[in-house]
C-alpha cells in the first residue's frame, strides 16, 4: 500500500475504538491515513488518538471554531484513493443511502472520486432490521463495498450477527481492492521484455559476457504480471526464475537469438520494456573445436551485434511505446536523449555506475526517466523491486497522458 491515501470515516459506535488499530497495520503498510469523524464518533475515540497515529489532522466539523478554517470535503474526496467508513452506525447508514449531508463525514461521501467500503457495526436486532437492510442493498447498488459484519459478543451484552469486521481483516479488504485495481491497470495487454546479458560464443567451451544478473529485467516482469500484463520475457542466461500463467519465457544466449525472438512477438506487443545488456560485438566466427593455448597472444576479430532495442524502435507502430535503458559512465542525460532519439523511444531509463549501489549485480539502483517529450523524473536509490514498480509506474501514467 505504498503511498496509498486512505480516508477512514469513523461514525459513532463502540468498534470505533478498534480504528487505532486499523490504522497501526494501514501505516505500516505505507498507506497514507487522514481520518474524519461524525460528531458522536468522538465519544468513542479520541481525536488526539486519532491524529497521533495517522499523523494528520482530523476532520470532524465543517470549520473549525477556534481559528476558523474550513475543512474541505471537496478536497478529502481528490485526496483519498480509498473512503473506508467503519465503524458504520445505523443511523450514518441510513443517511448515506438517502444522501443527507449534514456532517462532513456525509458531505466528503457525496463528494468522493473513488471507492467508498463500509464496515457496518450495530446491535443484533438493529442489523436484523429490514431497514437496515434495505438501506445497505441501496449502497451496494450505488456501488459501495460492504465489509461484513462478524457474529459474535456484541457491546451490548448480546450474541449474534452485527460486530464490525476485526481491523486485520478490513486491512485485507482495503489490500485487495488496490490489488484488483493494479491487475487491472494492463489486462488484456502483452509486455514483451528483455533482460539479462547475452553470451557470444568463441569456441565450443567460451564466450563474451557480461555481468549483467537479469534481475533488474525479472523485477520488472514480475510487476507487470502483477498489473495483470501478460509478459513475454527474453531472457539471457542468469541465476533468476519466475512462473506465472500469463508469463512466456523464452531463454536465449546470443543477441542474434534474442533478435530473433524480439522479431517473432513485438508485432503483437502493446509496450516493449528492454532492459537487456546486449553485447555490442561478437565473434566474427566461432572456432569448431576448443581454441588451443599455443600462442602468447590470441587476437579474436568480432563484429557489431545487430541492436535490437533500434530494430524495435524503428517498426514500432504508432500505439505501441517502447522504453530503453541506458548505462552510461559519463554525460548520462546528454548520452540518454541521444539514445532515446536515435532509437525512437518514449522513455529511457537513465542508470550509471558511479551511484552507489546501482548498475549490475546489486539489489538496488538508482534511476532517473526520460521521456520523448523531455520531461526528466529522478528517483532515490532503492531496491530493484520498488524500482521497478516506479518503471511500470510511469509507463502507465506516460500511457494515460
Ligand atoms: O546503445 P546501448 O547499448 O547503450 O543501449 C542500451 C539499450 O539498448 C538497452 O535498453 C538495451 O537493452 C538495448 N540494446 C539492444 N540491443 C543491443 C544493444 C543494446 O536491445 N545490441
Amino acid at each position: 500500500m505504498r503511498g496509498k491515501r486512505v480516508l477512514l470515516g469513523i461514525t459513532g459506535g463502540i468498534a470505533a475504538y478498534k480504528i487505532a488499530f486499523l490504522i497501526r497495520i494501514l501505516k505500516k503498510s505505507g498507506a497514507e491515513v487522514k481520518c474524519i469523524l461524525t460528531p458522536a464518533s468522538s465519544d468513542f475515540i479520541s481525536p488526539l488518538v486519532l491524529s497521533t497515529l495517522s499523523e494528520n489532522p482530523v476532520g470532524i466539523q465543517f470549520w473549525n471554531k477556534e481559528d476558523g478554517t474550513w475543512n474541505n470535503h471537496v478536497e478529502y474526496g481528490l485526496w483519498a484513493d480509498i473512503f473506508v467508513v467503519a465503524p458504520l452506525t445505523a443511523n450514518s447508514l441510513s443517511k448515506m443511502a438517502n444522501g443527507s449531508s449534514d456532517n462532513l463525514l456525509l458531505a466528503t461521501y457525496l463528494s468522493m472520486k473513488t471507492k467508498t467500503l463500509v464496515a457496518p457495526a450495530m446491535d443484533l436486532d438493529m442489523y436484523a432490521h429490514p431497514t437496515t437492510k434495505r438501506n445497505l442493498d441501496v449502497l451496494i447498488e450505488d456501488g459501495v463495498g460492504i465489509i461484513p459484519v462478524e457474529s459474535g459478543e456484541l457491546a451490548s451484552g448480546l450474541s449474534g450477527e452485527g460486530r464490525m469486521a476485526e481491523p486485520e481483516t478490513i486491512h485485507q479488504v482495503i489490500q485487495n481492492y488496490f490489488d484488483a485495481q493494479l491487475e487491472a491497470e494492463f489486462k488484456g495487454k502483452k509486455v514483451l521484455v528483455t533482460a539479462g546479458p547475452t553470451f557470444e560464443s568463441i569456441d565450443p567451451v567460451r564466450f563474451i559476457g557480461n555481468h549483467s544478473s537479469g534481475k533488474m529485467g525479472y523485477r520488472i516482469a514480475e510487476e507487470l504480471l502483477s498489473r495483470g500484463a501478460h509478459v513475454i520475457l527474453v531472457s539471457g542466461p542468469t541465476k533468476e526464475e519466475l512462473e506465472h500463467d500469463n508469463l512466456t519465457l523464452i531463454p536465449i544466449k546470443t543477441a542474434i537469438e534474442m533478435l530473433k525472438a524480439v522479431q517473432l512477438h513485438w508485432n503483437n506487443c502493446s509496450y516493449g520494456i528492454f532492459s537487456a545488456a546486449v553485447a555490442d560485438y561478437r565473434p566474427k566466427s566461432i572456432a569448431d573445436q576448443k581454441i588451443k593455448k599455443n600462442d602468447d597472444e590470441l587476437s579474436i576479430e568480432l563484429i557489431k551485434n545487430p541492436d535490437i532495442l533500434k530494430w524495435a524502435g524503428d517498426t514500432k507502430s504508432s500505439d505501441q511505446l517502447l522504453v530503453g535503458f541506458a548505462l552510461e559512465t559519463n554525460h548520462l542525460l546528454e548520452n540518454g536523449k541521444k539514445k532515446l532519439a536515435k532509437k525512437n523511444l518514449n522513455l529511457i531509463v537513465l542508470n550509471t555506475l558511479e551511484d552507489k549501489g546501482a548498475g549490475f549485480g546489486v539489489d538496488t539502483n538508482k534511476i532517473s526517466i526520460l521521456d520523448n517529450h523531455n520531461n526528466l523524473v529522478e528517483f532515490e536509490l532503492k531496491s530493484k523491486k520498488e524500482v521497478a514498480s516506479d518503471i511500470v509506474s510511469h509507463l502507465k501514467m506516460y500511457i494515460s497522458k
